[in-house]
């Protein structure tokens, strides 16, 4: 049996879509990021598996392991008191059903709200026991980080008629199993405004044009705490980094002013 308590009923999102209100979301990964966006109005924070990148140094997603994420939701929920905490079962912890499900409670436990996967109906029997479960799922279609390896890059998907029919069929079977709401990453923009007409649940989108009912970045993006790589899409609206080596520079000046 779970217990958790839900910050506030698991269908705000859809009825964010029914009312035509835009979803925004960013990730947080640590303590202080998500007390301080806390109060941001944001509607959830996705500790997100790119944490292996931006915060761990990895390649991509695909080495984080569910230690991390765990620590990492543990570390957000300490700092969001009121915002939705959405946290990502990471590559290889949802090999069947029941490992899903174990893996998901053990997400809610660490604080989050509800956890997200990739992937369309292949995994439709891992979607439905999560839910069966009693615990909100988040989607992901488009461009899965997780098989970056398997598909050489991350390119735009649903550009061909082929894919764009495998994606449309996706995203129809996330909406009946229940998903609360289907991250679009990287799709073809035209295509991501016709799944935004057509499916109930909110679609969130990353690089997939301004037709979603939402979008979602990295916070690193978006502050510019990652200036090695931001993607194009991705606006920065501030230069933490710079601010950091100069704040850095700046002690270490006049440290040794003194010292001297
Ligand atoms: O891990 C992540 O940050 C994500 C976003 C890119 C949506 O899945």
């Amino acid at each position: 049996m779970i217990y958790y308590v839900l910050k506030k009923p698991f269908d705000f999102l859809i009825q964010a879509k029914k009312d035509g209100r835009k979803l925004a979301s960013l990730t947080a990964y640590d303590y202080p990021t998500a007390k301080l966006l806390d109060g941001a109005g944001l509607d959830f924070l996705l500790v997100g598996d790119s944490l292996g990148m931006v915060v761990l140094g990895h390649p991509d997603t695909t080495s984080v392991r569910m230690e991390d994420m765990l620590h990492h939701t543990r570390a957000v929920a300490r700092g969001a008191m009121q915002t939705w905490i959405v946290s990502d079962l990471p590559a290889g912890s949802y090999p069947s059903p029941e490992a899903a499900v174990e893996n998901s409670a053990r997400l809610i436990e660490a604080g989050a709200d509800a956890v997200k996967i990739e992937g369309g109906r292949e995994c439709l029997r891992i979607v439905q026991a999560i839910r069966a479960a009693g615990i909100p799922v988040v989607g992901h279609l488009g461009m899965l980080p997780q098989r970056v390896r398997e598909e050489g890059g991350y390119h735009i998907k649903g550009r061909s008629d082929l894919e764009a029919d495998n994606l449309l069929a996706d995203a129809r079977a996330l909406d009946d199993a229940g998903v609360s709401a289907v991250v679009l990453e990287l799709v073809h923009a035209p295509l991501a405004e016709k799944l935004t007409r057509v499916l109930k649940i909110p679609t969130i989108g990353i690089g997939s044009g301004a037709s979603c009912d939402g979008q979602i970045l990295v916070i690193h993006d978006v502050i510019g705490l990652f200036p090695w790589f931001r993607p194009r899409f991705a606006k920065a609206r501030a230069d933490v980094a710079a601010e950091i080596q100069r704040a850095a520079s700046e002690f270490v000046a006049s440290t040794r002013q003194v010292a001297g």
